[in-house]
């Protein structure tokens, strides 16, 4: 006798919608009522194809990665290293992308229970702990990545963006900046709150003049636009630390394309050390954070917690920031000397050549 899908629920005392939501849309139903459903199929061997099987087995062998910005080469780069790390176990990975919004995030909880991943690594955007409930009670583990969490309640992998944003304060300063424009990014964003922390505990051991310039997200765009911003500062900053390499690169562009010299007029840092960094118009000063790394610890983390339950503890890895200099930032003083020198010949040559002075 064919069992049907009635059969199921009459058995389980649900309704026959109910028990197709156990199977295609788990995420809006109670852990309770799934339980009973799986149990029923179990017992009566409903299967009509292999996809309940994988269903009543409990999970796929595939993991969600939740970030705020995939067209970030920084998260592409962690995505590479997640899955890099899942392809070893055998494990797909879906990459969902929040775009910063929390209604997007709380979306994809939903969407990763309804596709039975194993686990779920997330880069918060507004995380409420509700989410991570709502996974782990379908047996869903979570990792943080990019983000510092609480190790009694899962594992984490971040880095340490309070330094990061006192080492690139502390290069400017060795520069002598003592003028410094900070373009800080949204403060709900918690990677950029932090750096801000560690800029105004640098600018305060240094005694320097901090600037701040908010944007409403982290991208190349908010960069070019905040060129007037920066622009429309009074005594203006001879430098700029962007809160990531994004920002950095579209400040450059907006800059550059107002003929301001970068870094004989101003100085710009950014944050991440993406790839592009060292090919821009002026290869960029960044902070670099080991993103691969971040993606394949947290991978590795997070598998074997799925994977070994019982024996698995959480942990909190956490990342060193480190300097990396190019072409884009420049002592001041040298900068202004040569200003200065720029001018004269400027002077003198149109004084001998007239208009037609050689540059
Ligand atoms: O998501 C914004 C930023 O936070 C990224 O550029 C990267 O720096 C991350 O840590």
């Amino acid at each position: 006798m064919t069992i049907s899908l009635r059969d199921i629920a009459k058995k389980a005392g649900v309704s026959v919608g109910t028990a197709s939501n156990v199977l295609n849309r788990p995420g809006i139903v109670s852990p309770e009522t799934a339980k009973r459903v799986h149990q029923v199929i179990e017992e009566l061997g409903y299967n009509p194809n292999g996809y309940v099987k994988q269903m009543s087995a409990g999970h796929s062998r595939t993991l969600g990665l939740v970030v705020p910005n995939v067209s970030n080469p920084f998260f592409a780069e962690v995505a590479r290293g997640v899955e890099d790390a899942a392809a070893k176990k055998n494990y797909a990975v879906f990459i969902c992308n929040t775009g910063e919004s929390n209604q997007r995030e709380e979306r994809f909880m939903s969407v990763l229970i309804e596709q039975m991943v194993k686990g779920v690594l997330i880069t918060p955007t507004s995380l409420k702990p509700a989410h991570i409930k709502m996974l782990k009670e379908r047996g869903i583990s979570v990792t943080l990545i990019d983000a510092a969490g609480k190790t009694s309640t899962e594992c984490s992998v971040s880095v340490n963006d309070v330094r990061g944003g006192e080492i690139a304060i502390e290069h400017l300063a060795s520069l002598h900046h003592t003028n410094i424009a900070w373009v800080c990014g949204p403060a709900t964003i918690p990677q950029a709150a932090d750096r801000s922390k560690g800029v105004a505990a640098a600018a305060k051991s240094h005694k320097l003049k901090i600037s701040s310039i908010t944007t409403a997200t982290m991208t190349f765009a908010a960069g070019e636009e905040a060129v007037e911003q920066f622009l429309a500062l009074e005594n203006r900053p001879t430098a700029i630390f962007c809160a990531n390499d994004l920002l950095a690169l579209g400040m450059m562009r907006g800059l550059l394309a107002r003929g301001i010299r970068i870094p004989d007029e101003v100085s710009i840092i950014g944050y991440d050390d993406i790839e592009f960094a060292p090919s821009a118009a002026v290869p960029l000063t960044s902070i670099a954070q080991p993103a691969y790394q971040l993606g394949t610890v947290a991978a590795q983390l997070l598998l074997s917690e799925c994977e070994g339950i019982e024996t698995h503890a959480h942990q909190e890895v956490n990342f060193q920031p480190e300097l990396v200099v190019r072409n884009s930032t420049r002592d001041v003083a040298s900068a202004r000397a040569e200003a200065v020198v720029r001018r004269e010949y400027a002077h003198l040559a149109t004084s001998y050549f007239g208009s037609s002075a050689p540059a």
